[in-house]
C-alpha cells in the first residue's frame, strides 16, 4: 500500500479513500499472486501462536515475524498488558488456548514504549493513567534496581524489558493458563522485545512451559 497522507489536494484521493484504495490494490495483487487466496483463507483458522503486543502502529505482528495472515492470532492494548480483569484479553485468551488450540503465547513490548515512558512520568495524561498504573506497579517490584538507572533512556528500556517479564508472569498465573497447564497442554508462553530503530526481536529468555516458575498462590492444583 502507498504510505497515506493527509494533505492531499482535492484532486487527490483524502486519506479515507487512500485506505480503501489501499485495499483494492491489495486484492489485486494478492489474486495475481494466488487466484485462490481469499476462498482458501476463509474456511477457517487454526494459527499456533497468539501474540499479546503493543498497539503502537509501528510494531506489526505479521510483518515483524514474516508470518501471513492465518498464522498468528493477536491481541494489542497500549504497552501489551496481561491484566488479570481485562475481559478483552480473557477472553482473546480463552479462545486462543482452548478453541485455536495454540502452542505458543508470546508478550512482546517494545522499546520506546509511548506507555512505559508516560508511566515513568509525573503528569496527568486523562483515563490512560489508570491502565498505565499496572506499569508503575512493575516499577514499585523493581524499584531498586530502576532507581539505580540514572540515563532515563536506559531506565524507560529496562522497564520495557521488566513490563514484558512481569506481563509474562501475570499469563502464567491466569486461571486459563493455570487450567491448560493442570490438563497437560502442550502450552509454551514466552517474552519479547522488539527494536524500533533496527527491526530485531530481543527474546528475553522467559519462556515457560509449565507451572515451576509460579508463585505458589497463584497455582491451580
Ligand atoms: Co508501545
Amino acid at each position: 500500500m502507498c504510505a497515506i497522507k493527509d494533505d492531499a489536494p482535492s484532486s487527490e484521493l483524502s486519506l479515507y479513500e487512500q485506505l480503501l484504495a489501499g485495499n483494492r490494490a491489495f486484492v489485486k495483487e494478492t489474486l495475481e499472486k494466488d487466484p485462490l487466496y481469499f476462498e482458501t483463507l476463509a474456511k477457517g483458522q487454526k494459527p499456533p501462536v497468539l501474540w499479546i503486543g503493543c498497539a503502537d502502529s509501528r510494531v506489526p505482528a505479521n510483518q515483524i515475524t514474516h508470518t501471513k495472515p492465518g498464522e498468528v492470532f493477536v491481541h494489542r492494548n497500549i504497552a501489551n498488558m496481561v491484566v488479570h480483569s481485562d475481559m478483552n484479553m480473557l477472553s482473546v485468551l480463552d479462545y486462543a488456548v482452548n478453541i485455536l488450540e495454540v502452542q505458543h503465547v508470546i508478550v512482546c513490548g517494545h522499546y520506546g514504549c509511548g506507555g512505559v515512558i508516560a508511566a515513568l512520568g509525573n503528569v496527568e495524561n486523562g483515563i490512560v493513567d489508570n491502565w498505565l498504573r499496572h506499569i508503575k506497579d512493575v516499577y514499585r517490584l523493581h524499584a531498586v534496581e530502576l532507581d539505580a538507572i540514572t540515563d532515563e533512556k536506559q531506565k524507560a528500556d529496562r522497564l520495557v524489558e521488566l513490563n514484558v517479564i512481569e506481563n509474562v508472569n501475570n499469563l502464567t498465573a491466569t486461571s486459563i493458563v493455570q487450567k491448560a497447564w493442570k490438563n497437560g497442554k502442550n502450552l509454551h508462553v514466552h517474552g519479547w522485545v522488539y527494536t524500533l530503530n533496527t527491526g530485531f526481536i530481543k527474546d528475553l529468555k522467559v519462556s515457560f512451559s509449565n507451572n515451576s516458575n509460579v508463585d505458589a498462590v497463584f497455582k491451580i492444583k
